[in-house]
């Protein structure tokens, strides 16, 4: 068995080097326990960033993907399969939004949004090519993706990106008005930032989005890569907020830890988009699509929603009685199965301490210790993770303060 020394050095060589990996090398899973190299377990509160959503090594699934490798993997869009319009079907009873395109990532699902979107103006005849998007908000690394993400520190070196974009204030709804015009092709906001921290969209930003959509004819895309697909409790966000998306893009949850992504399109916007307008090799093929109609169907008919609303209401719960145990938590932010603990200080020591006894949490933003279990993760197992935490949180603020006191 290689060891984690061997594949982080072979790595080091020949893999480039975009990503700051934690020192764990995996191998197995199993629901939401993960077993690295040496055979050691986590309890898993990352689920691949919201990707493994009927946890890992799900049976049904396994049997779906399995019995669809050994009959047909891929065909290209040249030609129909069963598994598309089924997914389809599904996604549109879960979103009203009748049709989807078929991709294979959230950057992809977004950047084809972003397309639709100049597309339907376009046919009306006044082109409009500008944007409006939301501060700390995060979209993916593509280049369309990224012009509508704010982080400069992803932005700069790429320069210059498709424009022109205008970033509001999720805390001043007020702004919007201005920002959107009669130029404005759409308006993408997540219903709930994901990577910006865990910030649930104001009502009043929510608001803010419908007057000016109907104000000025802007298209609303909602970016549910994250939170989409009943990570909240819902099938989507954007439905708790009252919003009536033209576009939404999915992805993480949707193949269930199989790369699949979409963009859910109105019957206005569908209208207008012809054959050739966009498309992809991959996208949808009988295999991604196949994982999505079964995650989709257990979605739906397997009661997963319940289930999520369930053990999210107990799971926050634990949460912010956690936050009030421990004053270096400030805030708790979140929904459903989608939680961020806003900490005075950087989140790395809790992340690190975490994962020492067993337990996968994860930090984005610095300061935001953000969890994203398997929608089908057990209460016992969210409570065990509170109970780490809970220790993690003691001694963490323990050494800090034998730092003071040396
Ligand atoms: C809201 C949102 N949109 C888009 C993306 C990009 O998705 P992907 O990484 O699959 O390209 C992400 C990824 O984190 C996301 O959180």
């Amino acid at each position: 068995m290689t060891t984690l020394g061997e594949i982080q050095a072979r790595e080091s060589r020949h893999v480039l080097q975009t990503y700051k990996r934690q020192p764990i090398a995996f191998v197995r899973g199993s629901g939401s326990r993960l077993f690295d190299v040496d055979g050691k377990e986590y309890l898993d509160m990352v689920s691949g960033i919201g990707v493994a959503s009927l946890g890992h090594a799900h049976p049904g699934l396994a049997a779906a993907i399995a019995e669809q490798a050994s009959t047909l993997l891929h065909t290209s869009n040249l030609y129909f399969h069963p598994f598309q319009a089924e997914a389809a079907m599904r996604l549109s009873h879960l979103s009203g939004l009748p049709r989807a395109f078929f991709c294979n990532s959230g950057a992809e699902a977004v950047e084809a949004c972003l397309k639709f979107a100049r597309r339907f103006w376009y046919t009306q005849g006044a082109p409009r090519a500008a944007f409006v998007a939301v501060s700390n908000g995060f979209s993916g690394r593509t280049f369309g993706a990224l012009s509508v993400t704010h982080d400069e520190h992803y932005r700069e070196p790429f320069q210059p990106l498709i424009g022109p974009v205008t970033f509001v204030d999720f805390d001043k709804p007020e702004t919007l008005a201005a920002a959107v015009t009669t130029k404005t092709a759409a308006i993408i906001a997540e219903p709930i930032q994901g990577e910006g921290g865990v910030r649930p969209m104001p009502q009043a930003f929510a608001d803010a989005i419908a007057e000016a959509c109907r104000k000025t004819g802007a298209l609303y895309i909602a970016d549910e890569v994250q939170s989409g697909l009943g990570r909240t409790g819902r099938a989507f966000h954007f439905q708790t907020l009252g919003l009536s998306p033209d576009l939404v893009s999915v992805g993480k949850a949707l193949g269930a830890g199989v790369p699949i992504g979409a963009a859910l399109v109105s019957e206005k916007v569908a209208e207008t988009i012809s054959a050739g307008d966009h498309g992809t090799t991959y996208g949808g093929n009988l295999l991604s699509a196949r994982a999505a109609a079964f995650f989709l169907a257990q979605l739906t008919d397997g009661g997963l929603l319940e289930h999520v609303r369930a053990t999210g209401t107990h799971f926050e719960r634990r949460l912010r009685a956690l936050a009030l145990r421990h004053p270096m938590i400030v805030e708790v932010r979140g929904a459903g199965l989608m939680w961020g603990l806003q900490l005075r200080a950087d989140a790395t020591p809790i992340v690190d301490g975490a994962r020492e006894r067993g337990l996968l949490v994860n930090r984005t933003v610095t300061s935001v210790v953000r969890m994203l279990p398997a929608l089908t993760v057990e209460t016992a197992d969210l409570d065990r993770a509170v109970d780490v935490l809970d220790a993690v949180f003691a001694s963490v603020a323990d050494s800090a303060r034998s730092e003071v006191h040396a």
